[in-house]
C-alpha cells in the first residue's frame, strides 16, 4: 500500500519535469509542499541524510594480460551488496564485478583492449561502449545477447531475436574487442539489453571507460587523485533500501513498466559514484571532474554553490568524445542522460574550509544536492588551466546552411495518452533499416523532438551545427555522441568515419529507448 502510493508519487514528480526544465520552480515548490508528509517516510530522502558518506572512486581495472600489443580484461556481471544510503541495510545491485559503478577501464589511444564479460546474472545482458568507435560486432547491438552462464542455451524466442542481431548469441561469456583508435575521452560502458536497458542500468550495470593519449599528457591538467570520474544518477529506495523501479516483471523476463509517463523514471535521491549525496575532501587546487550523467531519464543543470568569486567556476575542457580546442567557462551547464562533460574546477578560488556543493539547478532543497567538496587544505599545484587544449581531429563540418540529408522526429506525445515513444512515428523494428549512410561521409541530420530526449548515436560522432536555426550553445562545442533535444530542433553533422555495419541510434531516456524510441543505422 505504502509502496504503491510512493510509485504514484514518483510519477507525479516526473510529470512536472517538462515544466521544471526552463526554471518553473514555483510549480516544483508547490508540489514539494504538498508532498512533505509522504517525503518524511522516505529515510534516504530526509534532508539530514545528505553528505554523510565519502565519495567512492571506482577502482581502475587491472588487465589480466598486456602481451601482444593488446590489453586483456575480465569482468563478471554479478549481483552485489553495497551501502548506497547512509542508514539501514545495504542495497542489492547488479554490477560489473558486483559493484556500481563498475571498475574503470583505462586505455591508451591506438592500443587495443579485449574485455571479456561473464554473465552470472539471471537474465541476458549486452554490453555497449558508449562513445566508442568500435566495430559493429563489438558495439553491443541490443539483441546480441550474452545469456546467463547457468543457461543451457537460448529459448526459441531469444534465438529468433538474436538472429536479427549482428554478433549472434553467446552463452555465459563474450569478448568485446575495442581498437581505441580515438582521441582521449571519457566514455562509459553499460548494459543495452533490448527492452530492458532501463531496469538493468538502474540496477547498476554501468562503468567508466577512459581513453588517454599523448596530446592530453602534454597538457598541464590535474592527474592522479585530482582527476575524478563522477557518475551521476538518481534512484528511489524502498524502506529496506532496495532499488525501486516500476518493472512489470521484477524478474526482468517480461518487458514493460507498470506506469507510463512521458518523461521516464526519475528517482528522488541523487547517487554519485554509487553513494547517496557523498562528500569529498579536496586540496585548494585544480581538479578535473569527468561528469557522466548515467541517470535513466533525469537531466541536471550543474552549478557550484557557493560559486567562486567572479563566477565561471565550471571550466569545460572536454565534450562527450574528446578535448575541446580551448576551455569554456560556465556558471551552469546542462547534462542530459548519456552525456559527459569534462570539467576543471579550481578549488583554490575559495578560502580553505569552504564547502562547495555541486548542485542540480533544476531542483531545490536536498533533491538539488549531488556531491559536496570540502576544501580541507592548501597544497602545491603544478596543474594549470591550459589556454589551448587539443587540435580538432575530426573532418571539417559542413556549413550550417546545408540542407539536411535526413530528418528524424522524436515524440512521446502528450502526457497520459499512453503513446509509445517513436522516431518518425514508428517504433523500433529489428528488421527495418532507418538510415543507410556511406562510410567516410559526413551527413547533415535534422532532429526535432518534443520534451526530454537525449538523442544518441552509436559508432558515429557528430557536431551540432545549429539549434532552432540559431548558432549552437557554448556547451554544444566539440565532438559529441549524445545531444539533448528538448522541445526544439537541432542540425547535426554526423561523421561516419568508423566502421561498416549495423548499429542503432536512440533516445537515451532509457524508458523511451526501451519503449521503442530507437532505429537502425547500417553504414555501408
Ligand atoms: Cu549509452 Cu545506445 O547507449
Ligand atoms: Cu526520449
Amino acid at each position: 500500500m505504502v509502496a504503491e502510493r510512493r510509485t504514484v508519487l514518483q510519477w507525479g514528480v516526473a510529470a512536472t519535469l517538462g515544466l521544471a526544465l526552463p526554471g518553473a520552480t514555483a510549480v516544483v515548490a508547490s508540489r514539494r509542499a504538498h508532498r512533505r508528509p509522504q517525503q518524511a517516510a522516505l529515510p534516504a530522502s530526509a534532508p539530514g541524510a545528505a553528505f554523510r558518506m565519502p565519495l567512492p572512486i571506482p577502482a581502475v581495472l587491472r588487465p589480466t594480460s598486456t602481451t601482444g600489443g593488446v590489453d586483456r580484461y575480465e569482468l563478471r556481471q554479478v549481483e552485489g551488496r553495497q551501502q548506497v544510503v547512509p542508514d539501514g541495510p545495504a542495497t542489492t545491485v547488479w554490477g560489473y564485478d558486483g559493484v556500481f559503478p563498475g571498475p574503470t577501464i583505462e586505455v591508451r589511444r591506438g592500443r587495443a583492449a579485449v574485455v571479456t564479460h561473464h554473465n552470472r546474472l539471471p537474465v541476458p545482458t549486452v554490453v555497449h561502449l558508449h562513445g566508442g568507435k568500435v566495430s559493429a560486432e563489438a558495439d553491443g547491438y541490443p539483441v546480441d545477447f550474452v545469456l546467463p552462464e547457468a543457461d543451457q542455451g537460448a529459448d526459441r524466442e531469444m534465438a529468433a531475436m538474436a538472429r536479427l542481431g549482428v554478433a549472434g548469441l553467446a552463452t555465459g561469456t563474450r569478448a568485446y574487442v575495442y581498437a581505441n583508435d580515438q582521441p582521449a575521452a571519457t566514455l562509459w560502458y553499460h548494459d543495452h539489453r533490448m527492452s530492458f536497458t532501463g531496469p538493468q542500468v538502474y540496477r547498476g550495470l554501468a562503468g567508466f571507460y577512459i581513453v588517454r593519449d599523448d596530446v592530453e599528457d602534454a597538457l598541464s591538467l590535474p592527474r592522479g587523485a585530482r582527476d575524478i570520474p563522477l557518475m551521476i544518477t538518481d534512484r528511489t529506495f524502498a524502506e529496506d533500501n532496495s532499488l525501486r523501479y516500476p518493472s512489470v516483471d521484477p524478474l526482468l523476463l517480461e518487458p514493460g513498466v507498470t506506469v507510463r509517463a512521458k518523461h521516464g523514471w526519475l528517482g528522488d535521491t541523487n547517487v554519485v559514484n554509487g553513494v547517496a549525496w557523498p562528500f569529498h575532501e579536496v586540496d585548494a587546487a585544480l581538479y578535473r571532474l569527468r561528469v557522466c550523467n548515467a541517470s535513466n531519464a533525469r537531466p541536471y543543470m550543474l552549478k557550484l554553490d557557493p560559486p567562486p568569486p567572479g563566477g565561471g567556476g565550471l571550466v569545460q575542457i572536454g565534450s562527450d568524445v574528446g578535448l575541446l580546442s580551448r576551455p569554456i567557462h560556465f556558471d551552469t551547464i546542462t547534462i542530459s542522460p548519456g552525456e559527459r562533460y569534462d570539467l576543471l574546477v579550481d578549488f583554490s578560488a575559495w578560502r580553505p574550509g569552504t564547502q562547495v556543493v555541486l548542485k542540480n539547478n533544476f531542483e531545490q532543497g536536498p533533491k538539488a544536492d549531488l556531491v559536496r567538496f570540502d576544501i580541507v587544505r592548501r597544497a602545491t599545484d603544478d596543474a594549470r588551466i591550459p589556454d589551448t587544449l587539443a587540435p580538432d581531429q575530426g573532418p571539417s563540418p559542413p556549413s550550417p546552411d546545408r540542407v539536411g540529408d535526413r530528418r528524424f522526429n522524436f515524440t512521446v506525445g502528450p502526457e497520459g495518452t499512453g503513446l509509445p515513444a517513436l522516431i518518425n512515428f514508428r517504433a523500433f523494428d529489428l528488421r527495418r533499416i532507418d538510415a543507410r549512410p556511406t562510410l567516410g561521409t559526413t551527413e547533415v541530420w535534422n532532429v526535432t523532438a518534443d520534451a526530454n530526449h537525449p538523442v544518441h548515436l552509436h559508432m558515429a560522432h557528430f557536431r551540432i551545427l545549429s539549434r532552432d536555426g540559431k548558432p549552437p550553445a557554448p556547451q554544444d562545442t566539440g565532438w559529441k555522441d549524445t545531444v539533448f533535444v528538448h522541445n526544439s530542433a537541432v542540425k547535426l553533422a554526423v561523421a561516419f568515419t568508423g566502421h561498416r555495419g549495423k548499429t542503432v541510434f536512440h533516445c537515451h531516456n532509457l524508458e523511451h529507448g526501451d519503449n521503442g524510441m530507437m532505429a537502425n543505422i547500417e553504414v555501408v
